[in-house]
């Protein structure tokens, strides 16, 4: 059975408000982008297949992969306006039995998160990453008026990779957009939405999805005070 990991890098980084796109920005005398493809490359996975902005993949092939010395990234390709689309793209791309859906943006991915998935997948077919919610998350209406409070024994803060049986992941982007050409992208927030929307068993019934314990540093880079705790993290991890 092969392994794809599916990394994610074409977004605008509009949050971090800095003028270089985030996935370049340097974290620690390295690109944000070179963490996550390092754990990939370092891991059993069989190919990388890098997901970039549209005129970024001379930049990225030279500067990233060969710079880097980045054996598994098979292929870099375009992706799209909105993440879905870009994950689409890079499972179309992506030749593994299983594909590992990752967030460039996350640099700190772990090789026991990577091996849980590993294993998650062959077992269940769909799989995410996941760290028991810390906080009581409450709803609010429009005026910003409580309306309830979660039970937080049963939330769980999503991370990536998210993983999937990659017939399956590919088979629900397809239902999806047929029965609905107009499907908003934008609202398919997470791949695991994709499969739990689109996605068929063998006999007709919904996918499960389960829910496999990720790790509280495996955080996203997505405004400027992600980039100090990112230090940190490092730091810490360099002491050990
Ligand atoms: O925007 P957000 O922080 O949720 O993005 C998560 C990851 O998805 C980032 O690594 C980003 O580069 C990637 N992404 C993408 N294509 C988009 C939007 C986001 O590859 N159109």
């Amino acid at each position: 059975m092969k392994y794809s990991a599916i990394v994610l890098a074409a977004g605008s980084g509009k949050r971090m408000h800095a003028g270089l796109p985030k996935q370049y920005m340097d974290l620690c005398g390295k690109p944000l982008i070179y963490y996550a493809l390092a754990a990939f490359e370092e891991s059993p996975v069989d190919e990388i297949v890098l997901v970039v902005n549209p005129g970024h993949i001379d930049y990225c092939q030279r500067e990233i992969v060969e710079r880097f010395g980045f054996h598994k990234v098979d292929r870099i390709i375009e992706g799209g306006s909105e993440r879905s689309e870009s994950v689409r793209n890079g499972i179309e791309a992506a030749q593994g039995d299983y594909v590992l859906i990752h967030d460039g943006a996350r640099p700190f991915l772990s090789q026991e998160v990577i091996g849980r998935m590993m294993d998650a997948v062959q077992k269940y077919r769909a799989a995410i990453a996941a760290v028991p919610e810390k906080n009581t998350i409450k709803e609010g209406d429009s005026d910003h008026w409580v309306t309830s409070t979660l039970d937080r024994s049963r939330l769980w803060e999503i991370q990536t990779p998210q993983a999937f049986d990659r017939q399956l992941i590919s088979e629900a982007y397809q239902r999806l957009l047929s029965e609905d050409p107009d499907c908003s992208m934008a609202s398919l927030t997470d791949d695991a939405m994709v499969v739990e929307e689109g996605g068929r068993m063998p006999d007709g019934s919904h996918p499960r999805i389960q829910l496999i314990q990720g790790d509280y540093f495996n955080i996203k880079i997505t405004t400027p005070e992600d980039l100090v705790f990112g230090k940190a993290i490092l730091k810490q991890a360099k002491g050990k």
